[in-house]
């Protein structure tokens, strides 16, 4: 369990809440009704829930040559929250397509990807005592979509792309970073690079991040946290041997997008870790997972990634009460192994382990 700093809203004053909710493509119109029956269901924790359903993927680009429609912005930007799913993007260049979701973060400056990842029931998958929380950079890096080819004198091809890493975003990050460090009982932060071969782009993100407990608009209230850093070959290599020493790491988006897939393994499934989208005046959750074409409408994707999503972002809207409620349910349905689907060794479908959680609710 960790405490978000990010304070959206006075939530006191709240009479409803209003969730724009995105399935988009594959599992993602399956899990994210979930978490809205979920949300439907904690009662008095939070103001009443409303919900808009809005558009964007693949399906929707297929179909109107749209992947993400403007209206989807728009009223997203009149909502306290949203639910996002996954899309299901093509390998190949498609003219007109980019991927929704990376142009969603950029469009709402939801800057920061927040991916906590925490062992609960022991079984031989899941590695014991793992409690972590990779904070992503989630605008930046190689994810700025700047690539081109051009033909080499020898007639072959070649292909760039930009790595983009600026002062600002390396250090609001940072800030996310240690504000959530600060929530937590070990206090640790580890700053994931590879400032060694990458020394400009890297070496900009790990100073700006190990600089900012000095920045005077912090006051010092950093000073507490402890500060580590780890190459990110070796620190992959180090999770994978002893997870249990991290607490917060934060990485550029490349990076953190790699170390949060390989988390999710040591807890026993992908299906299983949640994530928020956070700006400073959104917050979107999300599944770490994707739209999972390989069990497509089976009826047997794991919903607790996104039930977990919806507690993570109730937790940066300021409602730990109702965020609590549901993850305690979630675990509960989790360490009792009762009603568990396929990725977990299980043999309930979705729904089963929905109406787990909301019994446990
Ligand atoms: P994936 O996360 O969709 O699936 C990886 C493996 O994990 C599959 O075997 C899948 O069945 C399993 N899995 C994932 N979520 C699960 C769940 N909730 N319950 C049970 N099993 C689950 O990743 P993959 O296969 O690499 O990508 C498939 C599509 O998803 C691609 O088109 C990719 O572009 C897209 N994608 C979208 C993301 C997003 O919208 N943020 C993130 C990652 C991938
Ligand atoms: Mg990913």
């Amino acid at each position: 369990m960790f405490c978000t700093p990010v304070r959206h809203m006075a939530a006191a004053a709240r009479q409803s809440l209003k969730f724009g909710l995105i399935p988009a493509d594959g599992i993602g119109k399956e899990v994210i009704p979930a978490a809205q029956r979920v949300l439907e269901a904690i009662g008095s924790d939070i103001p009443k829930p409303e919900f808009v359903p809005l558009l964007a993927g693949w399906e929707v680009f297929t179909r109107t040559g749209v992947a993400l429609p403007d209206e989807t912005v728009e009223v997203l930007r009149e909502c306290d929250g949203a639910l996002f799913g996954a899309v299901s993007s093509p390998s190949r260049i498609v003219t007109g397509y980019s991927s929704p979701i990376v142009a969603l973060r950029k469009k709402l400056d939801l800057y920061a990807n927040v991916r906590p990842v925490a062992s609960v029931a022991a079984s031989p998958e899941v590695k014991p005592n793992v409690d972590l929380v990779v904070v992503r950079e989630n605008t930046e890096c190689l994810y700025v979509k700047q690539e081109t080819t051009t033909t080499t004198e020898d007639g072959g091809i070649e292909a760039r792309a930009t790595r983009l890493i600026t002062q600002r975003a390396s250090r609001r990050i940072g800030k996310m970073a240690f504000d959530i460090a600060l929530g937590r009982p070990r206090k640790q932060v580890t700053i994931i690079h590879k400032s060694n071969v990458l020394s400009v782009t890297d070496g900009l993100f790990r100073e700006m991040v190990r600089g900012v407990p000095s920045l005077p608009e912090v006051n010092g209230r950093f000073d507490g946290v402890k500060i580590e850093e780890q190459l990110v070959d070796s620190a992959v290599y180090r999770l994978f041997r002893e997870p249990q020493i991290y607490d917060v790491m934060v990485a550029p988006n490349l990076y953190g997008d790699i170390i949060s897939d390989a988390a999710a393994a040591l807890v026993g499934s992908l299906g299983l870790v949640p994530s928020v989208n956070a700006g400073d005046n959104f917050v979107m959750g999300e599944p770490v997972h994707g739209s999972a074409p390989d069990i497509e409408g089976k009826g047997i994707a794991n919903p607790l990634a996104s039930i977990r999503s919806a507690a993570l972002m109730l937790r940066f809207l300021g409602y730990p009460v109702g965020a609590d409620s549901i993850d305690r349910a979630v675990d509960q349905v989790i360490r009792e192994g009762e009603f568990l689907t396929p990725d977990l060794g299980g043999k309930s479908g979705t729904e089963d382990v929905l109406n787990a959680v909301l019994k446990k609710l």
